[in-house]
C-alpha cells in the first residue's frame, strides 16, 4: 500500500531514488513520483501509472543533478489515480514536498482550515494538507524536524511521511505511525524505505522505528525522537538477505520464482526447530508453557490467503491439542464483540506484519487481556512487534502480489505451532511429535516432485483461457486449498473463481454447474477413506451435469481415474500435510493462466501487497 523511498548522501539520489521505487512497486502502481532538492532548490516529478512513465517523463524532461531526494509509488485511497494526485505533494510555495502512505482520517477538517485561511489545494488527496502544514511550519523558522513533529501531533490515522525542504537540502525528514518505515543506515548516506528491499542492494544495516517516531536524516547519520520533540532510540539490525533475494532470478515474474523457492523457503522454516534432545523448540516462543498450559480457546485472525492458512491451523490444532479453535477474518473481529479473557490465545497470522485490518484485531485483543502470537514472514515489521509472542517463517522477501511462499511457510509455522501445543499439553506422545516433524521434513523433496510436473501444468492452464468460471471443491483440509486456489485465480487471472466445502455443492452452487464448467477438485488421501468416498461423490455429481473435472489426488490412488477428465498427482502425504503439496499446482495453474491472458501478474489491477489501511 504504497512504497515510499528517501536518500541522503554522495551518489545521485534520482538513481537510487527510482532503483528503491522499482523494488517497492509490489506495493501499489497507480502512480509514481520524485521530489529532489539541491543547490537549485526543489524539483519534482510524477506521472499517472506504473513507475515507468515517470521514468519516461525523466528521459524527455531530466531533472537536475541532486544527492537528496524522496518518491512514492501510489495505491491511490483518497481520489483518482491521475497526475494530480500522485505523490509528491508540494507546499504553496513549493518550498516542502511530501510522500505519504496511509490514511490521514482528520484531512477533511485541517483542509478546511487551510482553505478558510486562502491555500490552494490541488489535488483530492489527504496528503497534500501535510505539505502546506509543513511549509508553514518551516516558513516560521523552524528546521524541517521540528517542522514535522509538530504536524504529526495534529494528524490522526495511519501515516508514514518523508518530506524535504528546499531551504535545507542535505536533510530528509520522516514519520511513521502505524504504518510501515524503515531507515538504511550507510557509509556518509542514510535511506528510507517502506521496507528493506528499498536500499538492499546499498546496505543492509537497518534501523526499526517506534510507533509515532520522527527520523532525520542526513549524511553524517540519523536521529531520532518523538512526536513531542524527545530524543528517542530506534532498533538495528542487520537484513539476512541480499539483493539476489529481490531479484527475478531469469523467470518472467516475481511469483514464478517465488512458486519455485517453495522446497527452500519451507526447508528453511523449519530449520533449527529440533533442541539437541530432539524435542521441538521455538525460539521466538516468548509464552511460557504455563502460560500455554492455560490456554482454552484460540482465535486465530488473518486476511486473505494468511486466512486460509489459519483455516488449515484449525484442523492441526483441534486435532492433536483438543483445544477448540476459532478462525475469524481480522477485518470483521473486533466488532462482533468477540469473548476474550487471559485464557484465549489470539493467533495472528501475516506475511507482511503490517496489514491493518490485523494490527487493528490484535490490538483489540491485547486491549481484552488475550495474549497474542504472530506468524509473521517480515522481520522488524508491527505485528510481532506488538505480539506477546512471534513465529518467523522463513520465506525471504515476497514481492508478488500473490502470496505463494508467503503461504506455505506460514502453514509450516501453523503445524509447528501446533505440535509445539501439543507437546507442551501432553496432548501428543512424543514419538508421535516426532513422526509429524519427520514428515514435514520431507515436504520439501514432495514440492520439488510437484513442480516438475509444471510444463504439463502451464499447459493445461493455457488450454482454460476462454474460460469464464471456474470452481475449486475440497474437503476438510482441501476446503481451504480450495478456497485459495480460487483467490489466486481471482486476483491474477481476473476470472470470476468460486471455492467450495465439496459437500455444501448440493445445497445451492452445485446450480452453477453447466457443460464444459472447469472444476478443479481436490482428492484427500485415501488414507482418509470416509473423505475420499464422500469427495468422489461430489465429483461425481458435477461431472454428472456436464463439468469437466482436473483432479489433484496422491499417487497410486487410481479409483479417481474415471472421474478425472485431467489429473495432476500429488505425493502421498498424511491428510492434515496435504494443503503443502495440493496448493503447488494450483499456484502453477493460476500464475501461467494469468500470463497467458497478458496480464501483469506480479502487480494485478487493484491490488498492492501489504493493505497498510482498513
Ligand atoms: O501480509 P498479510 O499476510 O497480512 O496479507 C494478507 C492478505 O492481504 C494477502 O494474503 C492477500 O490476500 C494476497 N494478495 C493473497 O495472494
Amino acid at each position: 500500500m504504497c512504497g515510499i523511498v528517501g536518500y541522503v548522501g554522495e551518489r545521485s539520489a534520482q538513481d537510487v531514488v527510482i532503483e528503491g521505487l522499482r523494488r517497492l512497486e509490489y506495493r501499489g502502481y497507480d502512480s509514481a513520483g520524485i521530489a529532489l532538492v539541491g543547490a537549485h532548490g526543489l524539483a519534482s516529478d510524477k506521472r499517472a501509472g506504473k513507475l515507468a512513465n515517470l521514468e519516461k517523463a525523466i528521459a524527455d524532461h531530466p531533472l537536475p543533478a541532486a544527492t537528496t531526494g524522496i518518491g512514492h509509488t501510489r495505491w491511490a485511497t483518497h481520489g483518482a489515480p491521475n497526475d494530480v494526485n500522485a505523490h509528491p505533494h508540494l507546499g504553496a510555495a513549493r518550498r516542502v514536498a511530501v510522500v505519504h502512505n496511509g490514511i490521514i482520517e482528520n484531512f477533511a477538517e485541517l483542509r478546511a482550515r487551510l482553505e478558510d485561511d486562502d491555500h490552494v489545494l490541488v489535488s483530492e488527496t489527504d496528503t497534500e494538507i501535510a505539505a502546506h502544514l509543513l511549509e508553514l511550519q518551516v516558513q516560521s523558522g523552524v528546521d524541517l524536524t521540528t517542522a514535522m513533529q509538530r504536524v504529526c501531533s495534529q494528524l490522526e490515522g495511519a501515516f508514514t511521511l518523508v518530506a524535504v525542504d528546499a531551504d535545507d537540502p542535505e536533510r530528509v525528514v520522516a514519520a511513521r505511525r502505524n504504518s510501515p518505515l524503515v531507515v538504511g543506515i550507510g557509509e556518509g548516506e542514510s535511506f528510507l524505505g517502506s521496507d528493506v528491499a528499498a536500499f538492499i542492494e546499498h546496505t543492509r544495516e537497518a534501523l526499526e522505528l517506534g510507533q509515532d517516531q520522527v527520523v532525520t536524516l542526513t549524511r553524517a547519520g540519523v536521529e531520532v525522537s518523538t512526536f513531542d520533540g524527545r530524543p528517542a532510540e530506534g532498533r538495528r539490525y542487520h537484513v539476512d538477505w541480499d539483493l539476489s533475494a529481490a531479484e527475478k532470478d531469469g523467470h518472467d515474474w516475481f511469483m514464478r520464482k517465488e512458486i519455485f523457492e517453495q522446497p527452500r523457503a519451507v526447508a528453511d522454516s523449519l530449520l533449527g526447530r529440533r533442541s539437541a534432545s530432539g524435542r521441538l523448540q521455538l525460539d521466538e516462543m516468548r509464552l511460557s508453557d504455563q502460560e500455554l498450559r492455560d490456554v482454552t480457546k484460540i482465535i486465530i485472525i488473518a486476511c486473505g490467503t494468511s486466512f486460509y492458512a489459519g483455516m488449515v491451523a484449525k484442523y492441526a490444532i483441534e486435532h492433536w491439542c483438543r483445544i477448540p479453535v476459532e478462525v475469524e477474518l481480522a477485518s470483521e473481529f473486533r466488532y462482533r464483540d468477540p469473548i476474550l479473557d487471559y485464557s484465549t490465545l489470539v493467533v495472528a497470522i501475516s506475511q507482511s506484519g503490517e496489514t491493518a485490518d490485523t494490527l487493528q484485531a490484535i490490538r483489540h485483543a491485547r486491549v481484552q487481556r488475550s495474549k497474542v502470537l504472530a506468524i509473521c514472514n517480515t522481520n522488524g515489521s508491527t505485528i510481532p512487534r506488538e505480539s506477546d509472542a512471534v513465529i518467523y517463517t522463513h520465506a525471504g522477501p515476497e514481492i508478488g502480489v500473490a502470496s505463494t511462499k508467503g503461504f506455505l511457510t506460514q502453514l509450516v509455522a501453523c503445524y509447528l505451532l501446533a505440535l509445539y501445543l501439543a507437546q507442551v499439553k501432553g496432548t501428543r506422545y512424543g514419538d508421535e511429535i516426532d513422526q509429524v516433524l519427520g514428515q514435514l521434513e520431507a515436504v520439501p523433496g514432495q514440492i520439488e516432485a510437484v513442480l516438475e510436473q509444471a510444463p504439463a501444468i502451464y499447459e493445461l492452464a493455457r488450454t482454460h483461457r476462454d474460460s469464464g468460471s471456474v470452481l475449486f471443491l475440497g474437503r476438510h483440509a482441501g476446503y481451504p486449498v480450495a478456497l485459495e486456489g480460487a483467490l489466486k485465480l481471482k486476483e491474477l487471472a481476473y476470472l470470476h473463481a468460486e471455492g467450495f466445502a465439496a459437500g455444501e455443492l448440493k445445497h445451492g452452487p452445485i446450480a452453477l454447474v453447466d457443460q464444459g464448467l472447469p472444476v478443479l477438485c481436490v482428492v484427500p488421501p485415501q488414507g482418509r477413506d470416509q473423505l475420499h468416498d464422500k469427495m468422489l461423490s461430489g465429483i461425481q455429481e458435477v461431472r454428472a451435469r456436464g463439468a469437466r473435472t482436473i483432479c489433484l489426488a496422491e499417487e497410486g490412488d487410481e479409483r479417481i481415474t474415471p472421474y478425472a477428465d485431467e489429473l495432476i498427482r500429488l505425493p502421498r502425504v498424511p491428510v492434515l500435510l496435504q494443503p503443502l503439496v495440493a496448493v503447488v499446482p494450483l499456484q502453477l495453474f493460476a500464475c501461467e493462466l494469468a500470463t497467458a491472458l497478458g496480464h501483469d501478474v506480479d502487480q494485478p489491477r487493484n491490488l498492492a501487497k501489504s493493505v497498510t489501511v482498513e
